[in-house]
């Protein structure tokens, strides 16, 4: 029976159904996390071999510490899992000092560091936008002079979209703070485009199942816009050349980035690939990550599949296995995003219409509440989730959601 330990930085919610997921499975489970021991959900306690506590799940000294305690008294550890993106370095640097089969940092850097990821994609003939690390303002004057306004600028491993701007002007080139090599930019051409996302599992770097979404509107324009609410559409067609054209380069791009170790157990993996489709039919990579999806493509999967991705995902990171489902309906995830000042919500408007708007088409809904602080993410505060027979019931549905709720900060 396989050893598998997974990072649960803290027992909440998401992160308990991956714990869940495992705990089903035939393996030896043990636990690594931030909360004490006490906070594993009562229904699977039982079922954890060892656990370790550490203050801080982000930092690999701690995490390979924690393991070798772990492999100390339980056994060798054969797979090291956790769904966070920020974790996903630090957990391959453990899988590096321990000696565990997986991603490696060398491959997990392809994904997690914006440059190199472009570089490696680049230079295998990926299309990307183009782009350079700056490391100082005249490297960012340069790259401007060479590919015009507008451009992008973004942290080199960003996350949730946070400070990444569109620049337009040499004044709003001027107000960003100057790049050093302490602390570069990733600045880029503007992709004008739609965003489309491919998630696909692959089993030691074969693509074995993709799905697909598209988001409504880019993550960049709901935080550039402050009234816009975010949607996401996981259509009924599995064949709809809108996606499946771009699985070549999916299948390309995954080939580049696994590198070497493609064949290997790192190249068993559920990644989630970021993609732009311009008006001209041609398509480039923006990001990828070797993790599971986030703003709710999962349940979107699982809905749409009728399977259960997170024991799927569980079943792949812990056996190598995974049973591909084929496409039953569309469905999508709306996110109700609050408006106007202030750092607290103090109406939301709209639910009862909305809800009988969406018919049976609701499938959850979790309404921002009165009081809840305000998140400044492209999330927002609350989302529902809806499925139908048909992609153009799920657009309604999504639709009727983000033209009714209206939230209000104060
Ligand atoms: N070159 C580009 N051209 C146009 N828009 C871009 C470009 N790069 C990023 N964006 C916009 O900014 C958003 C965030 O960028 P990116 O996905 O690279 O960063 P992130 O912080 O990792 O994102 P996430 O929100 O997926 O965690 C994208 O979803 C897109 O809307
Ligand atoms: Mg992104």
């Amino acid at each position: 029976m396989p050893h598998v330990v997974f990072i649960a930085p803290r027992f909440l919610e998401n992160t308990n159904r991956y714990v869940r997921a495992f705990a089903a499975l035939d393996i030896t489970l043990s636990l690594v996390s931030e909360d004490p021991a006490e906070a594993i959900p009562a229904e699977v306690r039982g079922r954890v071999a060892g656990h370790f506590r550490v203050l801080d799940s982000l930092d690999s000294a701690q995490l390979i510490h924690a393991v070798r305690a772990i492999s100390g008294s339980i056994g060798r550890v054969d797979r090291l899992a956790g769904v966070l993106e920020q974790l996903q370095l630090p957990m391959a640097e453990v899988r590096d000092a321990v000696g565990i089969e997986g991603l490696t940092s060398a491959i997990a850097r392809n994904f997690r560091d914006k440059d190199r990821m472009k570089e490696v994609l680049r230079s295998r003939g990926v299309p990307v936008a183009r782009s350079v690390l700056a490391t100082s303002r005249d490297e960012l004057v340069a790259f401007v002079a060479q590919v015009g306004y507008p451009v992008i600028v973004k942290p080199q491993a960003g996350l949730g979209s946070r400070a990444t701007f569109r620049i337009e002007s040499d004044d709003e080139l001027a107000a960003v703070h100057s790049p050093t090599p302490g602390q570069p930019i990733q600045v880029e051409e503007f992709v004008r485009a739609r965003e489309h996302t491919c998630e696909t599992v692959t089993i030691r770097g074969k693509p074995v199942w993709r799905s697909g979404t598209r988001y409504f509107p880019s993550p960049l324009e709901v935080l550039e816009t402050p009234w816009i609410q975010y949607s996401v559409l996981l259509p009924r067609e599995a064949d709809d050349p809108t996606w499946t054209s771009f699985h070549p380069i999916n299948g390309d791009a995954l080939t580049a980035l696994f590198a070497d170790q493609a064949s290997t157990a790192a190249g068993t993996a559920l990644t989630h690939m970021e993609w732009f489709l311009r008006e001209d039919g041609s398509s480039m990579v923006n990001e990828v990550g070797a993790r599971p999806p986030g703003v709710q493509i999962m349940p979107l999967m699982n809905i749409t599949h009728d399977m259960d991705m997170f024991t799927g995902w569980a079943q792949l990171m812990a056996l190598d296995t995974f049973t591909p489902r084929p496409r039953v309906c569309a469905a999508g995830s709306a996110f109700f995003r609050g408006q106007g000042g202030g750092r607290r919500i103090v109406a939301v408007d709209g639910v009862e219409r909305a809800v009988e708007e969406c018919g049976d088409a609701l499938v959850e809904m979790r309404t921002p509440k009165v009081g809840q602080q305000r998140v400044d993410t492209y999330e927002g505060e609350g989302f529902a989730i809806v499925k139908d027979a048909t992609t153009e019931g799920v657009k309604r549905a999504l639709r009727a959601l983000i033209q009714n709720v209206q939230v209000r900060y104060g």
